[in-house]
This record gives C-alpha cells, sequence and structure tokens, in this order.
C-alpha cells in the first residue's frame, strides 16, 4: 500500500510530535524533512557550497547530533531560500514519500510541492508566541539556555524567510486540513490529525474495493 501522509506548518508548531504519533498509531514510515535543510546548513556552516553540499547529502548526515540548535534552524532557513538546493532535495522526499507501507513527511513544502498528490494534507499552526514557548521549553530541556524573548526573535525571523522565499514558500495547500494548535493540548491536536488519516484511508479503501468490484465484473 502507497499512502502519504503532509504535514506543514511553522517553527514549533507541532509537526514533529503529530507525525511521530501518525506514523506510530498507522506503522507508517516517517521522514523530518526539516532535517535535510538542517544538515545541509550545518555543513554549510563549517565550509562548503550549499548547492554541491545539498547534493552529495547522505542519510547519515541527518543522524548528526548539534542539529536542533538555533543557529543550525537560521543556518537552514537561509540554505532553504536556494532553488537548487531544494532540487537537490525533491528525489529522496519524493522516494520516501511513495514507499510500500505508507509514509508521513513532515516540512514546509510536502503538501504543495513535494506531494501535491497526497492522500492526506495537514497545515499545523499556532501563535508565534506559543510557538516560541514551546521552543523555548524544548531548548531548555535540552539543556541549551536561551533567552524567550531571543526564541521569539528567531521563530519570527524564520517565519518571514520561510513564507516570503519566492521558491516554494510555506503556505497551506489549498486542500489541506488546518489544525491551530494554539490553544489545544497535544493530545487533542494528535486525535484530529489521527481522524483526518482513518477518514481518508477508509474512503481509499472504499474507492479501491469499488474499483476491484468493477474490474470483476466486467
Ligand atoms: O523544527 P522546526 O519546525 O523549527 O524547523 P525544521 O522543520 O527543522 O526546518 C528548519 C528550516 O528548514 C525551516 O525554517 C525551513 O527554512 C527549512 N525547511 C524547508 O524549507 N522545507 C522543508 N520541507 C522543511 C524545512
Amino acid at each position: 500500500m502507497r499512502f502519504t501522509v503532509a504535514i506543514d506548518g511553522p517553527a514549533a508548531a507541532g509537526k514533529g510530535t503529530i507525525s511521530k504519533a501518525v506514523a506510530a498509531q498507522f506503522g507508517f514510515a516517517h521522514l523530518d524533512t526539516g532535517l535535510l535543510y538542517r544538515a545541509v546548513g550545518a555543513k554549510v556552516g563549517v565550509g562548503g557550497d550549499p548547492v554541491a553540499v545539498a547534493r552529495a547529502l547522505v542519510p547519515q548526515d541527518l543522524a548528526v547530533e548539534g542539529l536542533r540548535t538555533p543557529e543550525v534552524a537560521q543556518a537552514a532557513s537561509k540554505v532553504a531560500v536556494i532553488s537548487e538546493v531544494r532540487a537537490a532535495l525533491v528525489a529522496f522526499q519524493r522516494d520516501f514519500a511513495r514507499r510500500e507501507g505508507g509514509a508521513v513527511l513532515d516540512g514546509r513544502d510536502i503538501g504543495t510541492v513535494i506531494c501535491p498528490e497526497a492522500e492526506v494534507k495537514l497545515y499545523i499552526t499556532a501563535s508565534a508566541e506559543v510557538r516560541a514557548t514551546r521552543r523555548w521549553k524544548e531548548l531548555c530541556e535540552t539543556g541549551i539556555t536561551q533567552d524567550y524573548d531571543a526564541v521569539l526573535a528567531e521563530v519570527r525571523e524564520r517565519d518571514a524567510r520561510d513564507m516570503g522565499r519566492a521558491d516554494a514558500p510555506l503556505r497551506p495547500a489549498q486542500d489541506a486540513r488546518e489544525i491551530d494548535t494554539s490553544e489545544m493540548s497535544i493530545e487533542a491536536a494528535v486525535a484530529a490529525a489521527v481522524a483526518a488519516v482513518s477518514a481518508a484511508m477508509s474512503a481509499a479503501e472504499t474507492a479501491t474495493a469499488a474499483m476491484r468490484q468493477l474490474g470483476g465484473e466486467a
């Protein structure tokens, strides 16, 4: 079975938690596509041409330590405006999306550019202040000390760059279901996402059964 769940949205809206929970619930593979851009940004930080780095990226690069820092997030969003960098990462993401057994991909342009045919598209959002609070707590838990105002400024700066770029700007796909998690518990947000995937899977199964029946009757 091939089944793609595309989850987009701005920084710290809850995409990661929701994506992991959906993947676990349905036994799908999960790709955090932000890691691709973070890995390129981190490597460019120590020297190199962003396009050459993106073209040479290997899956092991996504497992290196230190990709979650605010500095790497900024570096990621800077390399993410370069069209050739984005183009170099398309095939890997599309192959992942259509793998056998189902896949969840989260990022900024999954429903709009990478997988416009995804069976489910979700756009997860929340106010900048709520997202900054969540990211600030996450960073504190991982031992990275940051001032809340600096985290909020970082979130806003990245939002502006991600939404304002010419190639694959962050925006909801026309047929995406929007989930605003500003005043929602993470459990409620996960439940809404799981319900949307369940409904789309049932619809896909019904359509497949109808096609089989038509084929059998012909
Ligand atoms: O975890 P967080 O939401 O803060 O960021 P991320 O998903 O790891 O993405 C880091 C940066 O990579 C984003 O700010 C985007 O600029 C870029 N990105 C992108 O352009 N397209 C994607 N599909 C995923 C990430």
